[in-house]
């Protein structure tokens, strides 16, 4: 390794997962399992990816933790919040990700981790029922806290868990259901102190529950990271917090089936200067997240971020012979999502996306793609590396937006006060991921053909 500067990764890392659902069980059992030599981390670019670094004579292909210090897995400790009261091993028996053999070598560490009860309000997940949630207690009554009291005690949930646990650094992930749309406003959003204001005025309409994790997590000096596609890290309040205590935030949304393989197939149209007339994607989905989405309110915060992927990758601005057909506001060509909640398929959700593509003199073809995939399968490998790397981010002094994880997200933050573009394009992601690792191990960035 040729860096120094770069604080080492001694001590415990906390992972404290806001959600104990289908995502973080397959996510902890899963690095329990591998710590036990049991399972293979497969999917995870920290643990299995090799990286160029040097070119000609000098070069040679290292693993990330070859290259930069990364917390080993042994090292992790986790900790959740959940709005069902459920251990992290009954948690996983109930979401029916993992078989049985694959849970129960781990069950005794599963068992232990037992979930803080959640700050929560209903108004944002409605298909959401569970008691284990913070209450402010007035005439004997529970009834939901302020916000700026969520924020309070979520703070001493991080202090007293990274005493208890002996942890040296928190990161706080963000694997819960996704809440209703907020849309950004400026007079509450844009500005920390409007933020803060309105947390204290208990402004439940503008600050949702997400937003005091994430105020909370960033206030304890700890990177926060959005696996949902709610709109809690692309306000510049919270990245101005991240900035004010020098801490890394990422999100949103991890990209896992669908839109994992829209932004890997997108570029092969858009490098062949092929046309796109209409991308139709529907999936079906029957896990609890299936079950929140089916509301349409918590499906519009999905659409939203969904919609976003080709937004950069096909053009009509710059092509539009290629681009330009159809008549979607945002888009030009037509492009529609759809998630229907269909209970029998549990995690093991099927997509089919219909791509209307044309080519040479404008003859029409058609792509269909039918992924049969896993959703929890693909979104443990993301968690694990977007904590690893926020932690080793923050260790190497970076703070605020990380562009370097857009690789594992859907909806890449990206400050459009200032008129910057995500980018959505897979192999561009990558570029920069590998990048990031090089020149935070000492090596040059660069782009050559590996
Ligand atoms: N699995 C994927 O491929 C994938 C991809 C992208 C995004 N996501 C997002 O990840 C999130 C988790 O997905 P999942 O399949 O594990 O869902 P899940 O429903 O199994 O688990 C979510 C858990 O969050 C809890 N919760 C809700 N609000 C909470 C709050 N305020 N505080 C604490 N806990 C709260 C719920 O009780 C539930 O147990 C969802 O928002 C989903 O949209 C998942």
């Amino acid at each position: 390794m040729k860096n120094n500067d770069i604080k080492p990764a001694e001590g415990h890392l906390g992972v404290m997962i806001v959600g104990c659902g289908a995502v973080a069980t397959t996510l902890m059992t899963g690095v329990m399992m591998v710590r036990k030599g049991l399972a293979k981390p497969i999917g995870s670019m920290t643990q299995m990816d090799c990286i160029r670094v040097g070119r000609g004579a000098a070069k040679q292909y290292l693993h990330y933790g070859e290259i930069v210090p990364l917390a080993s897995l042994d090292d992790i400790v986790f900790g959740t919040w959940d709005v069902y009261p459920q251990n992290a091993y009954q948690a996983a028996m109930y979401a029916e990700v993992l078989k049985e053999k694959d849970i129960e070598p781990v069950r005794d560490e599963l068992e232990r981790i037992v979930p803080m009860p959640a700050a929560f309000d209903k108004n944002y997940a409605k298909r959401i029922d569970g008691t284990n949630v913070k209450c402010s207690m007035l005439n004997g009554q529970c009834s939901i806290p302020t916000r700026w009291e969520m924020v309070e005690t979520l703070r001493d949930d991080i202090r007293r868990f990274k005493q208890e646990k002996q942890c040296q650094r928190i990161v706080v992930l963000w694997a819960a259901s996704t809440e209703i749309y907020v849309p950004v406003d400026e007079k509450v959003h844009y500005h920390l102190s409007d933020l803060e204001a309105a947390m204290k005025a208990d402004n439940r309409e503008k600050v949702a529950p997400s937003m005091c994790y994430a105020y909370a997590a960033l206030a304890e000096g700890c990177p926060f990271v959005m696996g949902a596609p709610n709109t809690t890290v692309d306000i510049p309040a919270i990245w101005e917090l991240a900035e004010r205590m020098r801490v890394p935030i990422a999100g949103k949304d991890f990209k896992t089936g669908q839109t994992l393989v829209k932004s890997g197939f997108a570029p092969m149209i858009a490098s062949r200067c092929l046309g796109l007339s209409g991308w139709f994607s529907t999936n079906i989905l029957g896990n609890r997240d299936g079950l929140v989405l089916d509301e349409p309110e918590n499906f519009r915060t999905k659409e939203v971020s969904k919609l976003s992927t080709l937004e950069t990758i096909l053009r009509p601005d710059v092509h539009p012979d290629l681009y330009g057909h159809g008549n979607d506001e945002d888009t030009q060509y037509y492009h529609k999502v759809r998630i229907n909640y269909y209970p029998p398929r549990g995690d093991q959700k099927e997509g089919w996306d219909n791509i209307d593509i044309f080519g040479w003199m404008g003859y029409p073809m058609q792509v269909k793609i039918n992924f049969l995939c896993r959703d929890s399968i693909l979104a443990a490998p993301l968690c694990l590396d977007l904590c690893l790397l926020s932690d080793l981010a923050a260790r190497a002094g970076r703070y605020g937006i990380q562009r370097f994880l857009s690789f594992f997200l859907k909806s890449p933050m990206h400050d459009y006060t200032r008129g910057e573009q995500p980018v959505n394009h897979l192999y561009q992601q990558y570029t920069m991921l590998k990048n990031a690792i090089r020149e935070m191990g000492g090596y040059e960035p660069d782009e050559e053909i590996d």
